[in-house]
């Protein structure tokens, strides 16, 4: 029989370990390096196979960063990235070549915010489904041709669409688009980057719902980027909440929405709208600035901005570690075994009408 870290590390699909990306800042003439924007650091977690984890944030802190580090769009300043590949085990992606890169293409794949963007308006509906295929030379036109209605069939548009360009359909349906040319090479893992925010709400809910229909019926795994709470509480497993770069807390959905543990997800979850009345709470304000990446405060980031802050939290980082010994729920805040934070009521535990 394998033990029970065993069984959990084979639902593993993607290990992220101290994953650090900082941008050089260049000035004057010869372009010297006089600083670094530390868009990602020390970010670790684990994504298992079959869910949808969540990353949020305010502007600025990383989730982009986090996302093309995953896709392998740049080098990574330090750290590694294991991905469960066709051999079944965990291997690094970090440092692969442009050949190796050619195959894991196909294993991890984009959604990106902006439909309107990320598709070429000069490029017919066919083209534009079946050129993934092209660029891995998989199949013949006709079976190339049959792939892409399938996926049409798949994410609800008609097929006779096949010859129209972009710009003749509504964001929702181009959204639908994007989510058929990701999904054409049958990926293992999505990225969502922020997958729903360009769109009018009414539309938001199709498109979730449609991404969670294909998570069923394709077995895929999401990393879905969201700016937008509730959004994150009705699609996501697990969340990961960033804050300039680093991983502050990371938990199961339900979990970190009723018993935040860090108080920047707190101030997060203050600003989540709650239909009823009698559980309205009280909104925490953040004072000050988010803080700059390219020079961040001393200690605990937070805690220029943080209501709980003891001395310590000014001179001393505090670690990403587990919460208590009975979770898998970590925290960054010194306090946060002696703070009891408010969280949002869940739609179960709200008094019926
Ligand atoms: N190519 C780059 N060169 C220099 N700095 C960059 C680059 N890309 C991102 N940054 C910086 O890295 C930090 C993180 O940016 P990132 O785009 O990952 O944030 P984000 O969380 O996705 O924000 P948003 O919610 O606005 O999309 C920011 O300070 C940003 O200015
Ligand atoms: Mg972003």
């Amino acid at each position: 029989m394998q033990s029970a870290a065993a069984v959990h590390d084979e639902q593993v699909l993607l290990k992220v370990d101290d994953l650090k990306k900082y941008f050089p800042i260049r000035r004057g003439f010869i372009k010297r390096t006089i600083g670094h924007v530390k868009a990602v650091d020390e970010v670790s977690f684990s994504v298992r196979a079959g869910e949808t984890l969540g990353v949020v944030g305010e502007s600025g802190c990383g989730k982009t960063t986090t996302a093309r580090l995953i896709m392998q769009a740049f080098p990574v300043t330090g750290g590694t990235i294991q991905l469960r590949r066709n051999s079944g085990n965990l291997e690094d992606i970090t440092g692969l070549n442009s050949r190796e890169l050619y195959f894991l293409r196909r294993e991890i794949q984009m959604v990106f915010q902006d439909p309107y963007a990320s598709l070429n308006p000069r490029m017919t509906v066919r083209d534009l489904l079946t050129e993934p295929l092209v660029i891995h030379r998989i199949g013949t036109s006709q079976e190339r041709e049959r792939r892409a209605r399938e996926m049409l069939d798949l994410v609800g548009l008609q097929q006779e669409y096949l010859n129209r360009y972009p710009h003749a359909f509504s964001g929702g349906q181009r959204q639908r688009l994007g989510i058929a040319r990701a999904i054409i090479m049958n990926p293992k893992l999505v990225v969502c980057d922020e997958p729903v925010s360009a769109l009018d709400v009414s539309v938001q809910a199709q498109i979730l719902n449609l991404l969670e229909d294909l998570q069923t019926e394709l077995g895929l795994t999401y990393i879905f980027i969201a700016h937008d709470l509730s959004v994150v509480r009705h699609v996501c497993d697990r969340v990961a909440v960033m804050y300039v770069g680093k991983l502050v807390e990371f938990a199961e959905v339900e979990l970190l929405f009723s018993k935040p543990k860090h108080p920047y997800t707190e101030a997060l979850l203050s600003a989540v709208p709650v239909s009823n009345p009698s559980l309205r709470k009280e909104r925490i304000m953040l004072g000050g600035e988010v803080a700059d990446p390219a020079n961040p405060p001393s200690g605990c980031y937070f805690h220029p901005r943080c209501t709980y802050k003891k001395a310590i939290c000014e001179t001393e980082e505090p670690e990403f570690t587990l919460v208590s010994e009975d979770t898998t729920s970590m925290v960054r805040c010194h306090r946060a075994a002696e703070l009891s934070l408010k969280g949002v009521p869940s739609v179960r535990d709200m008094p019926q009408p």
